[in-house]
């Protein structure tokens, strides 16, 4: 394995741990990756600039205005590598990091960095287990920092417990598996769905549902981070750096989907898609007096009223009924234009029997894979940050995954899919 023409920034921060760092350092180098370390002030006591210098055979960037080029060296240093390494990352710097502040070059640089970010925390056992850290990692976590864990043992300041920094070898293995996942996707066309439809009732109200848009976005920046072209069909408005595009209803969706599909290798209908609209949504506000004439919208029976039956004060009833139409299945529509080349992904949403309803959903849009996700369960699912799903493939061979941060997730079932 080399890292020939890989470039990484390897930050450093005040801990004992940092003359481990070294040893890093030329471990990275041996396997030919450009490195440049980048020091905080208080990583100066555990390591000297020279030893540094010499190892990484560049400069050594500690001071964040230093520099005599135009571009703040925070922003050129960010734009010039593909991975930013933190070992070790002391407790003072996760907290900086995970609440944005940027007082010294190294955290400007984090804030400026948009490309994976590794961190190796290592501290006193007591720091690690205090529950402000425990919740920075939480955080940084979500965010998709990398972490790799302290180990426990023998610690510097005298202790035993969990706190040392990873053994150097696990820091080296991740570092190697980020830059090898880096490209699986590369060449791949990949369209995603995310977030919830809104059907319109009026200019003001809508039918929507409790997607947040989360593991659909999650899907697609592990597309993109694993070298997919990606193009995110969302409800949510998000600004990212491949295309997206921003849809409100079912209707709009599949025009957009039927037109983005025939270039796709894929697509993943990670939306959740109203299964029915308002037959023609009201120009106007709906006034609450409109209720008391018993007012439809849509014309025609209703077929569903709302849930409330009051009267007014005149003994009026105060009801208004919708009626709904059925919105066109996305999936299915695409499932009859699909070439044998393209792959064609739905999720699953269901509280009860879910691995059975996903299997007929497998077959009635002709499916090569479900992604069944349980919502009766609070804690996964709409707009949390973890999910735990079941795989499923056409053959109907079923892949469990427990618990996990979409985020991780979202990179589990690429695998899964395109293995
Ligand atoms: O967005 P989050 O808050 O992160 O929540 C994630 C999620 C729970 C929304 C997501 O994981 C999920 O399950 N999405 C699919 C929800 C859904 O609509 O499931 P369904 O069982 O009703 O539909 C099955 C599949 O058909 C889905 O891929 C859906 O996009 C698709 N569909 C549904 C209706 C329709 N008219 N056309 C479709 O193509």
């Amino acid at each position: 394995m080399t890292l020939s023409g890989k470039k990484i920034l390897i930050g450093i921060t005040g801990g004992i741990a940092a003359y481990k760092t070294c040893e890093l350092i030329r471990k990275l180098i041996k396997l030919n990756a450009d490195v440049k370390a980048v020091i905080t002030p208080t990583a100066r006591k555990f390591v000297t600039e020279t030893t540094l210098r010499t190892l990484t055979r560049n400069p050594v960037y500690c001071e964040q205005f230093d520099v005599p080029e135009w571009k703040p060296e925070h922003i050129s240093l960010a734009d010039s590598a593909d991975l930013f390494l933190i070992v070790p990352a002391s407790a003072n710097t996760i907290g900086k990091i995970a609440n944005g502040i940027c007082d010294n070059l190294l955290t400007s640089l984090v804030m400026a960095f948009n490309k994976p970010v590794i961190l190796a925390p290592a501290m006193n056992c007591n720091m690690w287990k205090n529950s402000f850290i425990q919740e920075n990692i939480i955080k940084l976590e979500k965010a998709g920092f990398h972490i790799i864990p302290p180990e426990s043992g023998e610690l510097a300041c005298g202790y035993e417990g969990t706190g040392r920094l990873s053994d150097i070898d696990k820091i080296l293995e991740k570092v190697l598996k980020i830059f090898n996942e880096g490209n699986f996707l590369k060449g791949k066309n990949i369209i995603i769905t995310a977030g919830g439809t809104k059907e319109p009732i009026d200019p003001v109200r809508y039918i929507g549902n409790r997607s947040s848009g989360k593991m659909g976005l999650a899907l697609a920046d592990a597309a993109y981070s694993f070298g997919a072209d990606v193009t995110l069909i969302s409800t949510v408005k998000v600004d990212k750096p491949y295309k997206v595009i921003n849809l409100s209803t079912a209707i709009e969706m599949l025009e957009v989907v039927k037109n983005e599909f025939s270039d796709a290798d894929a697509l993943i209908m990670a939306a959740a898609v109203a299964d029915f609209r308002v037959n023609k949504a009201s120009d106007h506000k709906i006034k609450k007096a409109d209720c008391s004439q018993k007012l439809k919208v849509g014309g025609g029976e209703p077929s569903i009223e709302m849930p409330f039956n009051a009267s007014n004060q005149e003994g009026k009833e105060e009801n208004l009924a919708l009626e709904l139409v059925k919105n066109p299945d996305i999936l299915k529509e695409i499932s009859v234009i699909k070439r044998d080349n393209q792959v064609l992904v739905g999720f699953c949403a269901e509280s009860q029997n879910l691995i059975e309803n996903a299997k007929k959903k497998i077959e009635s849009k002709n499916l090569d894979f479900i992604i069944a996700n349980d919502i009766s369960n609070k804690e996964i699912g709409f707009n949390s940050d973890y999910n735990a799903v079941t795989i499923i493939n056409k053959s109907m061979n079923e892949v469990k995954i427990d618990k996990t941060l979409k985020k991780e997730l979202a990179k589990i079932i690429l695998k899964e899919i395109f293995k």
